[in-house]
């Protein structure tokens, strides 16, 4: 395993007696753990069973008889940070910067992965607020560790058990011990959505959010690449050291970088939602409204997938997205070929969880020879996992 140093923060829940053999395990992996505790979680578990086990001091405490502590240093020394349990409250907390206790500013101080196990009663689970808030730690790059399905501490059958703690350990590494079989590779991506003007205040565009992209670009970088991302109008960020972030506005720009990042590059992935329109004229002045129906003239803006495709040089990839809502694979094997990528993934806007504005999608891989590989709602991350996986056995 790549992570050595690892925090264990523990949020307010019955399931913190389960991290007690977080702790041993992670040990026992030969990793070096250091544990944080919020107050309310010393209630259910003593700091001094997690001290015995991780052989440190356990942090509770901001400030401790007069003694600030140095949150900061904790967060910096982790390889990765762990949040198990991770409460209702305590995401809620980081998801907004609330910083009231050790956990959460070690949390907000901290530069590595973090990954967050869930803890609670299915209804607060399923509640919108929970939801959102989930969904904003995942926009901040945090993984979330699926809850377990059963019987919760209320009674209450349902989702919101926290992971156990050889599942938590499993999945953890099997994202920390990442093969880098793309070290030395180049691969350019396209992501999100682009912005055709027609004057200085309005645009046509999509819906496209860009995280699929941004996910693919983790991978690959996480992987060994060295990552060109070519980043249309987003509200969504990336911050790797393996990945160099272009951004552009217009199907024109964005053509303009890829073609000029492919030049060198083994693989260019198309994951961008690019605008097949722009307006013919853009007016340098705003347009005003005036009686009657307005028509705006369209035309074709270049696309970017068949100029790589149609340039490819022997050892080159291309690989493209389909979202379809009808016909789905007859459209997508058309577009295989039309562009000649070596495979495409196609989601279908008629899946529940898949496309546009959501963190998961549900894909299938169809490729040159014919050949469908089928797999089943995931979230954006490992779904970038899946993808390059299949990139892998046709690089030469
Ligand atoms: O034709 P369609 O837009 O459905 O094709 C989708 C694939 O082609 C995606 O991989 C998308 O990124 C790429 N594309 C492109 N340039 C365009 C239009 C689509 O690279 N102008």
């Amino acid at each position: 395993m790549v992570a050595k140093k690892i925090v264990i923060a523990v949020s307010g829940s019955i399931a913190a007696y389960k991290s007690l053999q977080l702790v041993r395990l992670f040990v026992k992996q030969g990793c070096e753990v250091k544990v944080v505790m919020t107050p309310a979680s010393t209630a259910f578990v003593s700091a001094l069973s997690f001290a015995t086990l991780s052989k440190h001091d356990v942090s509770v405490d901001l400030i401790d008889n007069n003694t600030w502590s140095n949150h900061v240093e904790l967060g910096l020394w982790a390889d990765i940070m762990i949040v198990a349990p991770a409460t209702a409250s305590s995401i809620a907390k980081m998801a907004n910067g609330v910083c009231d206790n050790m956990l959460i500013a070690t949390y907000l101080s901290a530069k590595c992965p973090v990954y967050i196990a869930p803890a609670m009663d299915l209804d607060m689970w399923q509640h919108p607020s929970t939801l959102r808030n989930i969904e904003l730690l995942q926009s901040y790059g945090n993984t979330i560790i699926p809850v377990g399905h059963g019987e919760l501490a209320s009674g209450l059958i349902g989702a919101g058990r926290m992971a156990e703690p050889e599942d938590i350990v499993e999945y953890v590494l099997s994202r920390e011990s990442l093969p880098q079989d793309l070290s030395g590779r180049h691969v350019v991506i396209t992501a999100g959505p682009t912005k055709e003007a027609f004057d200085p205040v309005r645009f046509i565009s999509n819906h496209s959010t860009g995280r699929m992209g941004i996910c693919l670009a983790e991978e690959c970088a996480d992987r060994g690449a060295i990552v060109d991302l070519i980043l249309g109008p987003t509200n969504l960020s990336i911050e790797h050291s393996g990945v160099t972030v272009t951004n552009v506005i217009s199907a024109q720009d964005m053509c303009d970088a890829t073609v000029a990042a492919y030049t060198n590059a083994d693989v260019a992935i198309l994951a961008a939602a690019v605008a097949d329109y722009r307006p013919k004229n853009v007016s340098d002045e705003k347009i005003k409204k005036k009686k009657g129906d307005m028509t705006i003239e369209l035309e074709r803006t270049p696309d970017i997938a068949q100029t790589l495709g149609g340039s490819k040089k022997a050892g080159q990839l291309t690989i493209g997205f389909a979202l379809e809502t009808q016909n789905a694979l007859e459209n997508a094997k058309s577009k295989l070929e039309r562009k000649n990528f070596d495979f495409i993934v196609l989601n279908s806007l008629k899946d529940e969880g898949a496309g546009f504005q959501h963190n998961t999608n549900k894909v299938s891989i169809v490729h040159k020879g014919g050949d469908v590989n089928e797999y089943p709602l995931k979230s954006k991350k490992e779904v970038a996992h899946d993808i390059i996986n299949e990139i892998i056995p046709l690089l030469k």
